[in-house]
């Protein structure tokens, strides 16, 4: 991302005068989806795409905001009823109360942003936003006494109150801890996290954008979750200690077979299953055992599209092509419902894959499919 670019508009749109430059990235997952949640582990990254913003206290009560990208204008006050309508700019609006609420003085500021990663397709567009402005206000108006797991959870916080999504934490973890070069395995009861070096040699991580919007606030993602409450609730009847799925097993899953609906214990059979691979994935990598990784990707794609039913068509499209080019493994990406697949490819593979699914997609959906190489990047910070 450009910061030339971002300070000529923030210097346009504000009197010439400039401020403090902060950035944010997105995130890939490698493993463990719709884990975070149900207190499982997550295996994300952060990547080389994200969002900036310059951001100057005018010394007013006032926000203004402008988004460079949409080339659009709002304005609000900090207090909970200033709420303003315009999506985007609710996810500042959060960011601020959510900092207030932690005892941060937030004040006035004028701020101007732009991004680079694609909106909609899985990679945690608004979670970047949401660690941009998080890192910047802890920094400008609170000392930088706001430890980064606080961060990570005011990014949370604002979507569940704000925007009306209840996610789990693993996005915004990942935009504020990310490391270059490596993905993070983290325990999402414990926030206990742990950092894995990941440059597999002689293979390619691939994104491939089947350009289909999901809609994560569409309630589909919040019904699943109900989903696992649902079967954690009957499972503590007999299973007190269980918190969340992370605490079950499929015996226990058996046992409350009569007592869940069909497609809540389809639900919870996929979650189960995708914590321990998740596990498993990372033994796989320290033996260097890219197969048994690429195997788990299909299993986790399977189990997204038959028993969590978050793909779509179009995604399971780019999955089978996948397969049928031998790539090693290959699974939809993020929430689901549109968006990316990731995909693990041998060097070798690469360019055939690449034009295959190009060539196949275009040919089934009249579009092309995006391709993004994942480059793992660093997380929340300041540039300026
Ligand atoms: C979205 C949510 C995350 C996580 C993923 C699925 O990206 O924001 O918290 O649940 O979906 O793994």
């Amino acid at each position: 991302m450009d910061i030339e670019f971002v300070r000529s508009r923030f210097i346009k749109h504000f009197d010439g005068q400039t401020g403090n430059i902060y950035a944010s990235p997105g995130r890939i997952n490698l493993i463990g989806e719709h884990t975070d949640y149900n207190g499982g582990y997550v295996f994300p990254g952060a990547i080389d795409k994200g969002m900036m913003a310059e951001i100057r206290p005018n010394g007013t009560d006032k926000v203004r905001a402008y988004s460079i990208d949409m080339k659009d204008y709002v304005e609000f006050r900090l207090k909970e009823e200033d709420a303003p309508r315009t999506s985007w700019a609710r996810y500042i609006f959060g960011v601020c109360r959510e900092m207030i609420k932690r005892g941060v003085d937030v004040k006035g500021f004028n701020t101007a942003f732009a991004g680079d990663v694609p909106l909609g397709a899985g990679m945690s567009s608004s979670a970047a936003l949401e660690s941009t402005y998080a890192y910047a206000l802890n920094d400008l108006f609170g000392d930088n006494k706001v430890d980064k797991f606080e961060l990570a959870k005011v990014g949370q916080a604002t979507e569940h109150n704000y925007c009306g999504v209840n996610c789990g934490i693993m996005d915004q973890f990942a935009s504020v801890f990310g490391k270059a070069g490596s993905l993070i395995r983290l325990d999402c009861r414990s926030l206990e996290y742990q950092y894995f070096p990941f440059k597999p040699e002689g293979y390619r991580l691939v994104l491939l954008d089947s350009v289909v919007k999901h809609e994560l606030a569409s309630s589909a993602y919040n019904k699943r979750r109900q989903s696992c409450e649902a079967v954690v609730a009957a499972m503590q009847k007999k299973h007190p200690h269980v918190e969340f799925l992370r605490d079950a097993s499929m015996e226990m899953l058996q046992e409350v077979k009569g007592e869940v609906s069909a497609e809540d214990y389809m639900r919870a059979e996929y979650v189960i299953e995708e914590i321990q691979r998740v596990l498993d994935v990372c033994d796989a990598l320290e033996r260097g055992d890219y197969e048994t990784v690429g195997q788990k990707m299909y299993e986790t794609h399977h189990g997204m599209s038959k028993l969590y039913e978050v793909s779509c068509e179009e995604l399971d499209f780019l999955n089978d092509i996948a397969r049928e080019c031998g790539v090693t493994g290959s699974r939809v990406m993020g929430g689901g419902f549109g968006g990316c697949t990731i995909n693990l490819v041998k060097n070798e593979l690469y360019d055939a894959f690449i034009t295959r699914a190009k060539e196949a997609y275009r040919a089934k959906y009249g579009k092309l499919p995006k391709v993004y190489d994942v480059v793992i990047s660093d997380g929340a910070r300041k540039i300026c």
